[in-house]
């Protein structure tokens, strides 16, 4: 079988979304679209709604696992993410983040975590942090391993920065975030994260790269849009940071589905006639309309 690849203009729910694909859609002024997904149900729906890249972001820490921040996050937990987030999806890129600790120690350790990312399924991984790691995206790079940035408010550094505050307010700040993503790009970083930072630097650098950037609380001008899945689907609890849209309330859906099962089941009108196998008709009482 060729290994060559079709027209690679990935519009919309059509081709394979794929990186060169990706800055194409940059050059041709089409906005991408990304979420994430930590399941094969989650990637699922996010497949059939035609979205262009899935990261099984570290966030799977705190939005599903129940840990505090990113930073406890396994690599055997989101490895197994990756994989099943593989199985429901095709279309769509799929990014994994790499976990604190991943990447940290040394290059060959990184390489390592990120072979196994590829293996499980992930076309590419995300590191975060600016021009320091320049190197070790060029090595992964060089590797074959597609390589995604993600500067300005990077949560894996929640502690040097002093809790999750916007970066880059300040001119000498934004001037350094300016300098990371140039750092980067330079390092082959085939897309940039640019998370909470002024709508105006976004703009400034998405506007000096050629790489796509994806923005999270940085702003309209950034050539992709990225959330979390259950903060876009109204799934979290706490505090909303400014730059969640919800559209959808499902927490309070799912809240009164459950909660009208439990009556059911306590009040004896789960199952009813109908969904019992073999059923002895006159055991079950109809649930008043
Ligand atoms: O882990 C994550 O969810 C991220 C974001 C960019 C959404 O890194």
């Amino acid at each position: 079988m060729s290994h060559l690849a079709g027209p690679e203009n990935n519009h919309p729910g059509k081709d394979k979304v794929t990186t060169t694909g990706l800055k194409t859609r940059k050059l041709a002024g089409e906005k991408i679209t990304a979420l994430t997904a930590f399941d094969c149900l989650g990637a699922s729906i996010l497949e059939e709604a035609g979205v262009d890249l899935i990261l099984v972001g570290d966030s799977l820490a705190n939005t599903s696992l129940g840990y505090e921040t990113t930073l406890p996050v396994s690599m055997e937990e989101m490895l197994s993410a990756v994989r099943a987030v593989k199985r429901g999806s095709s279309r769509a890129m799929l990014v994994a983040d790499m976990p604190f600790g991943s990447y940290q120690a040394s290059i060959e350790d990184a390489l390592a975590n990120a072979v196994a990312f590829l293996k499980a399924g992930a076309e590419a991984v995300k590191i975060e942090r600016g021009a320091s790691r320049a190197p070790l995206a060029a090595e992964l790079d060089a590797n074959g391993i597609p390589v995604m940035g993600h500067i300005g408010l990077t949560p894996q550094s929640v502690h040097v920065m002093g809790g999750y505050k916007v970066q880059g307010k300040e001119p000498e700040d934004a001037r350094r975030l300016l300098d990371d993503a140039l750092a980067l790009e330079e390092a082959g970083v085939f897309s940039l994260v640019l998370e909470g930072m002024p709508a105006a630097l976004a703009a400034r650098i998405t506007g000096a790269l050629e790489i796509p950037t994806i923005g999270i609380g940085a702003g309209s001008d950034c050539d992709g849009q990225i959330l979390v899945f259950s903060d876009l689907l109204g799934l979290s609890v706490g505090k909303k940071p400014k730059f969640v849209r919800q559209y959808a309330q499902l927490r309070s859906i799912a809240l009164e589905a459950i909660e009208s099962y439990c009556r059911d089941v306590r009040e004896g009108y789960f199952p009813s006639a109908s969904e019992t196998y073999g059923n002895i008709p006159e055991k079950h009482t109809e649930k008043p309309a």
